[in-house]
């Protein structure tokens, strides 16, 4: 199964049959309705054998998709539905695998849809050949040269929309590994009457519209252009629009195109000013002006319009209004200059028009196959793809329709030579024997037309040729006389009786039987056209131009390289490059596309009968059939043969394992198919009858059905069995997983009962083994309780007994002690006297007194008076002693250190013990003036010059100088004042002046009163009746109160040995005058710091505020 390879079949779902060659019964009308039935599913491609009938489907399908481009990529022909792709891919895999050059052939009428088939054939090919940059940009410019030429060379028909005017063969070059390399492109024969006449419901060039439609305002004023289409007489105005066409969009195509292909900037500039140049000529116009030979000449009416041509193409004005009047005939050196009438100047202008834009369409191309050339000289594969135009049969058929019919009437033959080729190459091949066909071969047209003698283009060379006057009528004379006969020619003035009635034949027409249906051609214009002259007057004043692309478009212009020899005509021309044309296709592997218009109306869903029969007919597509199937309508190679009808013989199926043509026979033989039916080729299986296939093909669906009814059961049964398989597998897991479950439940049950009985029997166990062992422990403790009873009394016993025995053994040894005290004294009382131990004790007491004081000497304290420490006593009955010792060290380090002092420190340590012994812890100030050093003189009097006077009057050694504040009596504010301390007297005196205010000797001082608290508040109490108490005691403040103090009283001491009376109270008397005031101190706010504030508050009291 899983080596089974899906292999499809054109076979498979066909939409009536896909290879017409399948057909049965094989009829016109079959034919027709097979084709139709396909139609109408959409199939618009059928094969005939390898040839593929395309119709054009006049909608876009969603057949051209890259999906699709997969589908086909690498399949076989015959292996999926018929497919331009198939036909593409079969093309390009055989250039590249087996490296045989390929052509396209692309035949059908106008507007059958050739050129949209040669797209896709090319899209196909650069979708599946290589990629890479390089590639891709050659893919790219071979694609976009398409959209250039079609703008240029496409034109709308009333026939088609997008009709090519031109034939184009372009042959793409492939590398080894089948990547392009490049491409040629080659064109045939533009329509160029097209350019300055349009028949009726017929438009210009696309690209004149184009320019006019998209182009810039500026860019157009560059081109001298106008967007309006009336303005040109070349625009046939009728269908200047075409439905489902944007001009303007396909303008930025085709420059963008331009530009991809590699056009550069000038290059597309110079292109369309041609263009311009080409159009604005259309405008020129022409009076005429009589001279004075009687003869009119022609005179260009506006000159505006030649003078814009002039300024586009850089030409002499004067030059070329010359050329469109005159003309300048030159034979045997002489130079015959005529003027032009009116008529034979417009011919003069609308030749000239018509070679200019030929010559650009023809420089266009040779310049994309520049852009295109392959790069390298590698040895090339090529594809060609031939994209002529379609056989046309038009109400007024000329030159040009001529000859596109008669490159058909060529592509038919090579069609038919080739076709035949194949199919006898490939009897041979497979060895099969060759039948003759019958077919009609178009060889004897061709003839007609191109015969080198007889031929219709030789009569005509040969007419234009001739000396003499030639129009067209004695061409269509000649033509009466030599082809008279000929079986495909008509004509109505021919020997030939045939047609004298025949009234449906103008006198001045021919018709030719061509393979694909008569035409009648007018023969008016055909000398003209196959001239193709321009006067020359014209291409010199092209070929003076200074733009340079149109000065390289004549380049016969040129004076320097005047040819006199008439240039072959167009008729010669294109007869020339048809034959290269056929020779190149005959060189290669021809693949044939046959383009069908199902409709006239260019509308999708309409399937003309009557159109497809006439298109089928003369394309020979049913010959083509015939010719296909003449021995054997279907032939397949036996591996594909097999593969496909295996499953018909028991045999063959499911696998065959001896070669593939032994199974095709096995197979054939069982299916007893006569043998008249099919035969064995080299390689393939030809089956002579379609009917044969056919009950193949039915048999195979029976048989396939039958398979996948068979199929279907044993899927059907291998599902079920699979599905009953799970189920019970799952069937078994569920109920294993069940069973754990319940016995996991049985079993958790089961183990919490166990463990609770359990516990319930080690319970009772462990009580009853807890009940024992108390019982147990109880009888131990009880044991032990008595045998500690036991010891206890017996220990105490014990106990009692030592007791007594050691206070036996005691008492023994104190009076055993005392007995031997006793004895020994006794024994040596005669040996002492009667102070002996008085001796003993004082000499111990010498011993431990000398110790005592060597281990104090060791351990003497400090020196420093201050010092505390002293060491401990050793025995208690020297305590005294130590104390003593202690005083005694202190003393004398003290002295130790007086003696240190000098006169002066000895001095303040005197002032300043006799300060501690007046106010030590009497005066709360005192312990604040300890640290103070007391310096007497804090005023220095002598040194200041304030104070001379001051000193002057001072003659004693002045003991204190300082600033006190004396208290008024009356008020108790303070005043500062100079207290002096002298040997006999205090003084004050004002501060500033010096002046003494008061004088009092020191005699006359009786006490000093001052309050136990912090303040430096105190009274000088004076001896009543003395001269300075007149006002009453002093009351001063302070700072250095304890040192005025002491002073005070020591120098009173030593002057008047009286001792100062130094009263410390909160509350002292004073007396002011008569009066006695009581000074009292209050605890006051802390407003001043430490200065004491004094109220006088009434006669009697004065209060002092302390802080
Ligand atoms: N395969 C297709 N799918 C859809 N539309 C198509 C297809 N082929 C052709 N057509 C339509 O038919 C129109 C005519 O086709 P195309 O131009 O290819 O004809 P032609 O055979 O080249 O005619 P002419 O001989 O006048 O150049 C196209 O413009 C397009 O609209
Ligand atoms: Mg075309």
């Amino acid at each position: 199964m899983a080596n089974m390879e899906v292999k499809t079949s054109l076979l498979d779902d066909m939409i009536g049959v896909g290879d017409m060659v399948l057909l049965e019964p094989l009829d016109e009308d079959s034919f027709i309705n097979n084709l139709k039935k396909r139609f109408d599913h959409n199939e618009v491609y059928t094969y005939i054998g390898s040839v593929v009938i395309s119709i054009n489907p006049y909608r876009s399908l969603p057949i051209y998709t890259p999906e699709k481009v997969e589908e086909y990529r690498n399949r076989n022909f015959y292996e999926l539905s018929p497919h331009i792709f198939a036909l593409s891919d079969e093309a390009y895999r055989s250039l590249r695998d087996q490296d045989k050059d390929q052509c396209i052939l692309i035949t059908g009428e106008s507007g059958a849809g050739k050129t949209e088939a040669s797209k896709l054939v090319m899209s196909y090919v650069a979708a599946v050949c290589g990629k890479g940059a390089e590639v891709n940009q050659v893919k790219e410019q071979l694609l976009q040269s398409n959209p250039v030429l079609e703008a240029f060379g496409n034109a709308k028909t009333v026939r088609n929309d997008n009709s090519s005017r031109f034939g184009k063969y372009m042959d793409i070059e492939f590398d080894f590994k089948g990547d392009p390399l490049g491409g040629v492109i080659s064109n045939y024969l533009l329509e160029k009457s097209r350019v300055v006449k349009q028949p009726r419901g017929e438009r210009n060039f696309h690209i004149f519209y184009q320019i006019l439609s998209g182009a810039s305002e500026d860019f157009l004023c560059k081109l001298k252009l106008e967007r309006d289409f009336s303005r040109y007489n070349y625009l046939g105005l009728d269908s200047a629009k075409v439905n489902g066409v944007d001009d303007a969009a396909n303008f930025r195509t085709v420059r963008n195109a331009m530009q991809i292909v590699g056009f550069m900037d000038h290059e597309t500039q110079s292109v369309f000013e041609v263009v311009a140049a080409v159009l604005k000529l259309g405008n020129i116009e022409f009076k005429p002006e009589s001279r004075v030979n009687g003869l009119d000449e022609s005179k260009i009416k506006d000159k505006n319009e030649l003078k814009e041509i002039c300024e586009l193409t850089g030409i002499d004005q004067s030059v070329l209004e010359r050329a469109f009047s005159f003309r300048t005939v030159e034979a045997k050196q002489e130079k015959v200059s005529t003027t032009l009438n009116v008529a034979q100047a417009y011919y003069a202008r609308d030749a000239l028009a018509k070679n200019l834009y030929s010559r650009l369409f023809s420089w266009l191309v040779t310049r994309i196959n520049e852009s295109i050339k392959a790069q390298t000289k590698v040895r090339k594969k090529v594809m060609g793809v031939l994209d002529i135009y379609g056989f046309e049969i038009f109400e007024d058929n000329s030159f040009e329709q001529f000859i596109i019919n008669y490159c058909n009437e060529k592509l038919q033959q090579i069609f038919i030579e080739l076709t035949l080729k194949e199919e006898q190459e490939e009897y041979i091949r497979e060895g099969i024997e060759w039948t003759h066909i019958e077919y009609f071969n178009n060889a004897i047209i061709c003839d007609l037309i191109e015969n080198n003698q007889t031929g219709i283009l030789a009569m005509l060379d040969e007419e234009c040729l001739r000396p003499g006057t030639v129009t067209d009528d004695t061409f269509l004379e000649k033509l009466n006389q030599v082809c008279a006969t000929h079986q495909h020619f008509e004509s109505r003035m021919s020997k030939c009786s045939r047609f004298l009635n025949d009234t449906s034949l103008p006198h001045s027409c021919f018709r030719i039987q061509h393979y694909a249906g008569k035409v009648m051609y007018q023969v008016e214009g055909f000398v003209d056209k196959n001239n193709d002259l321009l006067y020359r007057d014209l291409s010199q004043a092209m070929w003076k131009a200074s733009h340079s692309l149109i000065k390289a478009l004549f380049p016969e212009g040129n004076p320097a390289k005047i040819n006199l020899k008439r240039p072959p005509t167009a008729g010669s021309q294109f007869k020339a490059s048809v034959a290269t044309l056929m020779k190149n296709l005959q060189t290669k592997n021809p693949n044939y596309i046959r383009c069908i218009k199902p409709n006239d109306k260019k509308a999708a869903h309409i399937f003309n009968d009557a159109l497809v029969c006439h298109q089928i007919r003369y394309l020979g597509l049913l010959e083509n059939v015939r010719v296909r199937r003449a021995g054997y309508a279907f032939r397949q190679a036996y591996e594909p043969c097999l593969e496909r009808y295996k499953m018909l013989c028991k045999q063959t199926w499911p696998h065959w394992r001896g070669p593939a043509r032994a199974g095709v026979e096995v197979l054939f033989n069982e299916l007893e198919i006569p043998e008249e039916e099919f035969s064995f080729g080299r390689s393939k299986i030809f089956i002579r009858n379609p009917r044969t296939l056919f009950k193949l093909e039915d048999l195979r669906k029976q048989r396939l059905e039958d398979l996948a009814t068979l199929i279907e059961k044993i899927y059907r049964g291998w599902k079920c069995r699979t599905c009953f398989l799970l189920m019970k597998k799952s069937q078994i897991v569920i109920a294993s997983w069940y069973r754990r479950y319940a016995q996991q439940k049985k079993y958790q049950k089961i183990k919490s009962s166990a463990i609770i009985v359990q516990s319930y029997i080690r319970g009772w166990k462990a009580r009853k083994l807890l009940r024992e062992l108390k019982h147990q422990k109880r009888c131990n403790e009880a044991a032990t309780i008595i045998a500690a009873y036991w010891h206890g009394t017996q220990a105490r016993r014990e106990l009692k007994r030592l007791k007594e025995e050691a206070r036996r053994k005691h008492a023994v040894a104190v009076i055993w002690a005392y007995w031997l005290g006793l004895k020994v004294r006794r024994e040596y009382r005669k040996f002492f006297r009667a102070n002996a131990g008085r001796k003993i004790y004082e000499f111990t007491i010498q011993r431990l007194m000398q110790k005592y004081f060597l281990e104090m000497k060791n351990k003497m304290p400090s020196l420093s008076p201050i010092d505390k420490n002293w060491p401990a006593r050793p025995y208690l009955f020297l305590d005294s002693t130590h104390k003593e010792l202690k005083r005694i060290f202190h003393l004398w380090r003290c002295k130790k250190y007086r003696d240190q002092f000098t006169d002066q420190q000895k001095l303040i340590y005197e002032e300043k013990l006799e300060a501690s012994e007046l106010f030590k812890d009497k005066k709360a100030l005192y312990p604040a003036s300890v640290g103070q050093p007391f310096q007497g003189a804090y005023l220095e009097i002598s040194k200041n010059p304030k104070y001379k006077k001051l000193k002057d009057a001072v003659d004693e050694k002045i003991i204190i100088a300082e600033v006190v504040n004396k208290i008024n009596r009356a008020n108790g504010k303070a005043t500062s004042r100079i207290f002096l301390l002298t040997k006999n007297n205090v003084l004050l005196a004002d501060q500033k002046s010096g002046n003494i205010k008061s004088e009092v000797p020191l005699g006359d001082v009786t006490k000093v009163s001052m309050s136990s608290q912090n303040d430096g508040f105190f009274a000088v109490h004076l001896k009543e009746g003395s001269g300075a108490a007149g006002k009453g005691d002093f009351l001063l403040s302070s700072d250095h109160l304890i040192e005025m103090a002491t002073k005070l009283y020591r120098t009173t001491l030593s002057q008047t040995k009286q001792k100062l009376n130094i009263e410390i109270s909160d509350e002292f008397l004073v007396q002011f005058r008569q009066d006695k005031v009581c000074v009292k101190f209050i605890q006051g706010s802390q407003k001043n710091g430490n200065i004491p504030t004094c109220k006088r508050k009434n006669n009697r009291l004065l209060e002092v505020a302390v802080p």
